[in-house]
């Protein structure tokens, strides 16, 4: 864990300031356009409230920051490969970044008012998980928008493949009232009934567990939500994935740490590259995955 003192530098007054919570580094934004809070463990943004509406990102409610394990909810960073690893059975499900400590390398009051942050991880080839020496970077731009970019650059001398999510939790009034557009006629692989790749004509709505990689899919999606009486606008780049998941009833009380109907209230709309959308980058090249999230 980074300490107190350290953080210091990047402290801006009356916009951004840290606190330790059992042992996790948070920082936390409090702006005329925003409040959020985001972990330094894992660069997992944890909230996101633009003034005056109601909290964007989901996070449950029984969720504690703890050592060495990603909360539920927020945006986990999925880094470097999604879901299981591709071969080995007993590496971490969604790879290791959301649970890895990174280090603040910059924070900046913007001239619009909103607050940047840039986190760091640096792998330096010898994990056992990942041996490639790699940079990843992580910067925030928090105001009535709220913007990530995600960049891998390779600094070994062979090239890897990655796949990745940022794996967006966001807050809605019912999963049954709310539907998705963007996808419509983009295929999917459908990962509760593992059927073979289908499509759908209009927009989604939810009526049980819904899990699916949505691949060839860089436009934006929308979230509808009539009873919140808003859209939530999901804008990206360098991602070709889009990953559609509730875990509905069924799922949620066999992972036990959503909160009582927390299903309900939630819906990931990630921006990701996975299945055929896995990306390579070059020794010496980077890759960068960007989401800018608003609302309507
Ligand atoms: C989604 C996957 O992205 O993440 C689901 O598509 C998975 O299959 C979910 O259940 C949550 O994963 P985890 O590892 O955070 O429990």
């Amino acid at each position: 864990m980074p300490s107190m003192q350290a953080m210091q530098q990047y402290v801006l007054p009356n916009a951004l300031s840290f606190a330790e919570v059992d042992g996790v580094v948070i920082a936390q934004i409090n702006t005329e356009q925003a409040q959020a809070e985001i972990s330094l463990q894992g660069g997992q943004v944890l909230s996101w409230i633009p003034k005056g509406a109601e909290p964007v990102i989901w996070m449950s409610e029984e969720a504690q920051p703890t050592v060495g394990k990603a909360m539920r909810g927020g945006v986990p960073v999925c880094w470097p490969w999604f879901g299981p690893h591709e071969r080995k059975a007993d590496f971490p499900a969604h790879g290791f970044a959301r649970v890895a400590d990174w280090a603040c390398k910059g924070s900046q009051l913007l001239d619009d008012g909103s607050v940047s942050l840039l986190l760091e991880l640096v792998c330096d080839g010898g994990s056992k998980w990942w041996p490639y020496a790699t940079l990843l970077q992580v910067e925030f731009r928090i105001g009535t928008k709220l913007e990530i970019n995600l960049s891998s650059r390779n600094l070994s001398d062979r090239a890897f493949v990655i796949s990745e999510a940022l794996h967006t939790y966001f807050q809605i009034s019912d999963i049954e009232q709310v539907s998705v557009s963007g996808l419509e006629g983009v295929s999917y692989h459908d990962k509760v009934t593992e059927a073979e790749v289908q499509t759908h004509a209009g927009e989604i709505r939810f009526a049980s567990e819904t899990d699916r990689v949505y691949v060839n899919s860089p436009a934006t999606c929308v979230i509808h939500d009539p009873g919140l009486k808003r859209k939530i606008v999901i804008e990206k780049s360098g991602s070709d994935s889009t990953v559609v998941w509730n875990p509905w009833f069924t799922k949620a009380e066999r992972m036990g740490d959503l909160g009582a109907e927390g299903w309900r209230k939630m819906l990931c709309v990630e921006s990701a590259n996975a299945f055929d959308n896995v990306v390579t980058v070059q020794p010496q090249q980077s890759h960068s995955l960007s989401v800018v999230y608003s609302l309507l």
